[in-house]
């Protein structure tokens, strides 16, 4: 089987070709990053109308780069949420309208699915169970995962998700949009501890996470700096982006380490925007050493929003004979524990 995938949930156009014997064939992706920089973060707005420019385009680059015409697919999957709803619609839209039209099933992917399963597309697969952290700009969430589509989310964030703390913060800091691994590269000629942030939600039991007060904290000592210097500095930046991503990297190691030893598991799987962050990525290796397990990540490029992660989701259920009618839909807000069995 050879499945289409269509990602356009918030600002990466991504389409895909994910072959069952022969892997990924065609990956395209396009970013709006440079679209949305102005405004210091995404226009939901100006996100759909880059969609529908460009992702008929794309999938026409998808189709000539695997050398395939459209009679050679033989389903397409679409992210149907979570995410902006404009921008969801077109990839929706597109997507079934074109199945429709190919007669192949349909099948509408969700977002949260695609980063977890994205390590799947590497050589070195996690065996089930294993523990999962999605962290990205929209989610951050410990999945406990016991097989595909066995997913418990048991813990995740009351507000801010990593990323959006990550890019908050950023943006204090005078990075452009979105600021994630701009401030990781400052943080390496950081001084650690001359800032002293709280370590949100670890003094308590559970798996939940908080990370709006680390944007507070930043603010506060960029103010403070702001006194005894007239402009910040590169070196006050570097230290202030040392001190929030050490925060965010404490809390999230000490949270998978509690999620793997009240299940007992001992393979972590790290996904979304986030785990691209080396000291993140760092931190998790002494973890895991420790505790004679191992971590997976997805290849580099599809840490973040892409299709093919999109396309290998939709192919597992589209394998099982699930798919969609032709109504479309779309969930800005969709549960992971609504998700239907694979
Ligand atoms: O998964 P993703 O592409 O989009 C969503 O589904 O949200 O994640 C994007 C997020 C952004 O917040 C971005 O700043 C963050 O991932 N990010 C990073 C790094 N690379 C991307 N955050 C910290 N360190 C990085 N190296
Ligand atoms: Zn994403």
């Amino acid at each position: 089987m050879r499945v289409l995938g269509i990602e356009t949930s918030c600002d990466e156009t991504g389409v895909a070709i994910y072959d069952e014997q022969q892997g990924l064939i065609a990956n395209q992706l396009y970013t709006q990053i440079a679209l949305h920089a102005d405004y210091g973060g995404v226009v939901p707005e100006l996100a759909s109308r880059d969609h529908i420019r460009k992702t008929a385009p794309l999938i026409q680059a998808a189709l000539k780069e695997a050398n395939l015409t459209p009679a050679e697919i033989d389903g397409v999957a679409y992210t149907a949420g979570p995410g902006l709803v404009g921008a969801l619609l077109v990839g929706a839209t597109i997507g079934r309208t074109l199945a429709y039209g190919w007669n192949v099933p349909a099948i509408a992917v969700h977002h949260m699915e695609g980063h977890l399963l994205a390590p799947m597309l590497d050589e070195n697969r996690p065996h089930f169970p294993f523990i999962a952290l999605l962290v990205s700009g929209g989610h951050t969430q410990l999945v406990r995962v016991d097989g595909l589509s066995q997913y418990d989310v048991i813990g995740e964030s009351i507000d801010d998700a990593a990323g959006e703390a990550f890019d908050k913060t950023a943006k204090l800091l005078g990075l452009d949009y979105p600021g994630g691994a701009a401030l990781s590269r400052l943080a390496e000629n950081g001084t650690p501890d001359r800032f002293i942030f709280p370590r949100p939600m670890t003094d308590r039991p559970g798996l939940d996470f908080s990370f709006s007060g680390l944007k507070t904290a930043a603010a506060n000592a960029v103010n403070s700096a702001l006194k005894m210097e007239p402009t910040l500095t590169e070196q006050t930046k570097a230290d202030i982006a040392c001190e929030f991503q050490a925060a965010v990297i404490d809390t999230l190691v000490l949270k998978c380490k509690r999620a793997l030893k009240q299940t007992g598991y001992q393979r972590l799987v790290v996904a979304g925007g986030v785990s691209a962050n080396k000291a993140l990525r760092q931190a998790l290796a002494e973890l895991m050493h420790d505790l004679h397990g191992e971590v997976f990540y997805p290849p580099p490029q599809f840490c973040t929003d892409n299709g093919a992660m999109i396309a290998y989701a939709g192919l597992l259920r589209l394998k099982q004979g699930q798919h969609n009618d032709l109504s479309i839909h779309v969930k800005p807000r969709w549960p992971m524990a609504d998700l239907g069995a694979i």
